[in-house]
């Protein structure tokens, strides 16, 4: 949007969260707060953004230093919204034609959607001041809106409002368009001395409409916009609300969702077409599944990629993993980082592997560790097969090659590598490699005694 610039709020304490972490940088859905309302000002295509920040913040600005497009202001002290504008003053008066967006930082259910109605809105009507209102059952905490006979708007801070007025159900949601030279002169006016600690934004709603500029209070959102993020709890209800639109969007774009109440997916997450998600499944952080997928009940991704038609059985966890097209995972497969299932491999009940490659079609069925391994093409792994990848002092890698066969209750001490199409026999323990097409056995020769648990019952009698 040509001529728009945007301020964000983001340097208060948050004294009611009671955290060291500052608010506006506590992650909903795997996105500090203060990022998801980045990206909606960012829909908006503004020509300046400006985050406030206080000291607490500033420490961790590097978070967002990849982002060109922000410049961060700092406020000295927290004290109060109006002063946080006035922090930014210098910056606003290089653009005085411009429209200024006020917003919090602690807000991140505004869509840009709305806020875009908003600055439209401010425009056609060539407004000095347009600020967003909304309508909640339980206005408790945020400021209300007076409305007087003449037209005239206040917003009471709720610290200063009477019975009567507490009773107003309309609030301040907390998005402000000025037309920044208005903003600029009403500044100084909010900054005067008072009892106060802190200076209220919100004052200059009623000092713009005493000065007879045209002053708008806009209310066009759902309620569902309207929630900030004030205590810890508040955290729960917002999360529950970008749940539901993540899951929705999802939808459109043909994602099926057998139960969306019990099911939890970041809002990065990426998620093909086609795919069926049943309940109480989470998907964590830059995960992305493909297209045509199966994801079993109580299955938690965290960063992991999953290819096309991937199945996912129950109670399946992966982390920071690549599973290729067309495997089937799980069920109770625990994939720990840095491991890539390759194409058509299938991982079964109980199987474990950490930084592991498994190869093309390759097979672990059944209660196996794999750590440190890397399994060529068309492998089968035995049931109860394990690498030994730790001496208590260091790691050594396994390596299997293509088509080799371990049989079942096998222990691979690793470092060793077993060749191409070689076979291992059951229950052996193999510490030295194996060279292609060989029969390895290492393990105690069976002896049998005839008849001997006869004599001995004969004994005991
Ligand atoms: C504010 C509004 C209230 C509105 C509510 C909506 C004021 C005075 N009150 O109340 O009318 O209904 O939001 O959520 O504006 N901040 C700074 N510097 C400061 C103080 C705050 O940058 O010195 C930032 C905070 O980090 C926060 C935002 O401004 O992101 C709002 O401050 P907060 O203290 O949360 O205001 P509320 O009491 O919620
Ligand atoms: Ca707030």
């Amino acid at each position: 949007m040509k001529g728009l610039v945007v301020l964000i709020l983001a340097a208060g304490k948050g004294r009611r969260f009671q955290s060291e972490k500052p608010k506006v940088l506590q992650p909903i859905l795997g996105k500090p707060i203060l990022r998801i309302v980045l990206d909606s000002v960012f829909g908006l295509k503004p020509e300046k953004v400006y985050v406030v920040i206080g000291r607490q913040v500033e420490k961790k600005a590097e978070d967002f230093s990849d982002d060109t497009r922000i410049r961060f202001i700092r406020q000295s002290e927290p004290l109060g919204t109006a002063h946080a504008v006035f922090s930014a003053r210098k910056a606003l008066a290089a653009d005085r034609n411009k429209d200024v967006l006020i917003l919090y930082g602690d807000n991140p259910l505004l869509t840009t959607r709305t806020l875009r109605t908003l600055l439209t809105r401010h425009r056609r009507r060539q407004n000095s001041l347009t600020f967003l209102t909304g309508m909640l059952d339980d206005p408790a905490g945020y400021g209300r809106i007076a409305r007087g006979a003449d037209g005239s708007l206040r917003v009471i801070e709720e610290q200063e409002a009477a019975t009567v007025e507490l009773k107003v159900k309309e609030v301040n949601v907390g998005a402000f368009v000025f037309r920044a030279v208005d903003l600029l002169r009403l500044l100084p006016a909010a900054m005067k001395k008072t009892q106060k600690k802190e200076r209220y934004l919100t004052t200059l709603v009623e000092a713009c409409c005493r000065r007879g500029s045209g002053v708008e209070a806009f209310s066009v959102l759902s309620d569902d916009e309207i929630f900030g993020v004030n205590t810890r709890f508040d955290l729960v209800e917002v999360a529950h609300r970008l749940r539901a639109r993540k899951i929705r969007e999802l939808a459109a774009k043909g994602v099926t969702f057998y139960d969306p109440a019990t099911t939890w997916i970041d809002l990065e997450v990426e998620v093909g077409p086609e795919t069926v998600i049943h309940s109480s499944v989470i998907i964590e952080g830059k995960s992305r599944i493909g297209a045509g997928c199966r994801i079993y009940p109580f299955v938690h991704l965290s960063d992991t990629r999953l290819g096309d038609r991937v199945k996912v059985l129950s109670s399946t966890v992966i982390r920071e993993s690549v599973v290729e097209d067309d495997v089937q995972v799980g069920p109770f497969t625990h994939l720990r980082p840095k491991t890539t299932l390759r194409k058509g491999a299938k991982v079964g009940n109980f199987v474990e592997m950490k930084n592991t490659v498994f190869g093309r079609n390759s097979k672990a069925g059944h209660l196996s560790y794999l750590g440190d391994a890397e399994v060529e093409e068309e492998v089968n792994i035995g049931a109860g097969t394990i690498t030994c990848n730790f001496d208590g002092v260091k790691k050594s890698r396994t390596h299997i090659e293509a088509g080799a066969f371990i049989g079942s209750g096998v222990e691979l001490v690793a470092p060793v590598r077993v060749g191409r199409g070689a076979y291992i026999g059951a229950g052996s323990t193999i510490t030295k490699n194996v060279a292609p097409q060989a029969l390895a056995v290492a393990r105690s020769r069976q002896i049998e005694k005839p008849g001997w648990a006869k004599r001995r019952k004969k004994k005991q009698e």
